[in-house]
């Protein structure tokens, strides 16, 4: 028997957004949907030229001791600030992770869709890289790596670093939300008592891998090894 299907069923399941009850499309952000095969533990590490590579070494480090396959790309200006803010080499970062791409290697695994992945985190993220996420510029590997991942629907995290922000940062951001991308700054949580810059680092680090459904056991949880007991209730 023939079921009719309704426009507005039918729009929903072709571009993936929310669709209002009277048809107009709503202006919330796209939904994620599941992929429709299970990812393999296979992670695509994308570095740009903002401060902080740190952030990188350090999410690097956490997947490799999960056992976490990294395909690691990084930018020209990644690799400027690299030399800038570490002591590594380029082979030594790079060799922190499984796979490394040049970043003009746009026929890359990492360039198709049909490479399975749990998704993709650039830390740090520049504006520039945010920007061509932004408006759909896939001119280097790592912004085709990013356009992969959001058609795909699979999880895009940017660690974007700077300020202050003025207003096409921000509109960039918002439109990077609305494509499904998650915009997460690297912001230092205090009640953790960190005792060291790496203590900092880390925590920011395994949050976001926490957005993947990675639970790199690096850090305090509150209202598990740190915060109040629940039965005590706020004592101030
Ligand atoms: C040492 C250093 C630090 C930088 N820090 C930032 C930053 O925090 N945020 C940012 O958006 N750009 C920063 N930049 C500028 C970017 O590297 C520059 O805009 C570059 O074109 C980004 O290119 P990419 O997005 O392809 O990596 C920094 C540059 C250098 C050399």
């Amino acid at each position: 028997m023939h079921h009719p299907v309704s426009f507005d069923s039918m729009h929903a399941v072709q571009d993936n957004t929310l669709v209002s009850q009277r048809g107009a499309p709503a202006t919330r952000p796209a939904v994620l949907v599941q992929p429709p095969i299970p990812p393999p533990a296979r992670l695509i590490v994308g570095v740009s030229g903002a401060s902080g590579i740190i952030y990188a070494v350090t999410a690097l480090n956490l997947l490799r001791s999960m056992n976490i396959e990294t395909h690691l790309v990084v930018s020209r200006a990644g690799q400027l600030t690299r030399s800038h803010e570490t002591d590594l080499s380029r082979e030594a970062f790079e060799g922190l992770a499984s796979v490394t791409y040049g970043i003009g290697d746009v026929g890359a695994a990492v360039s198709s869709g049909s490479f399975a992945t749990m998704g993709m985190i650039i830390l740090p993220c520049s504006m520039r890289t945010l920007a061509a996420i932004a408006t759909g510029l896939s001119d280097s590997l790592l912004t085709r790596a990013a356009d992969v991942t959001l058609k795909e629907r699979r999880r895009l995290v940017l660690m974007v670093r700077e300020t202050p922000l003025h207003l096409v940062h921000l509109r960039n951001m918002q439109a990077a939300t609305e494509c499904g991308a998650i915009v997460f700054p690297p912001v230092p949580a205090f009640y953790t008592h960190p005792e060291s810059l790496q203590d900092v680092v880390t925590h920011s680090v395994a949050r976001a891998l926490d957005l993947f459904g990675i639970d790199s056991q690096a850090i305090p949880r509150w209202g598990e090894t740190i915060g109040m007991a629940p039965h005590l209730g706020a004592q101030v």
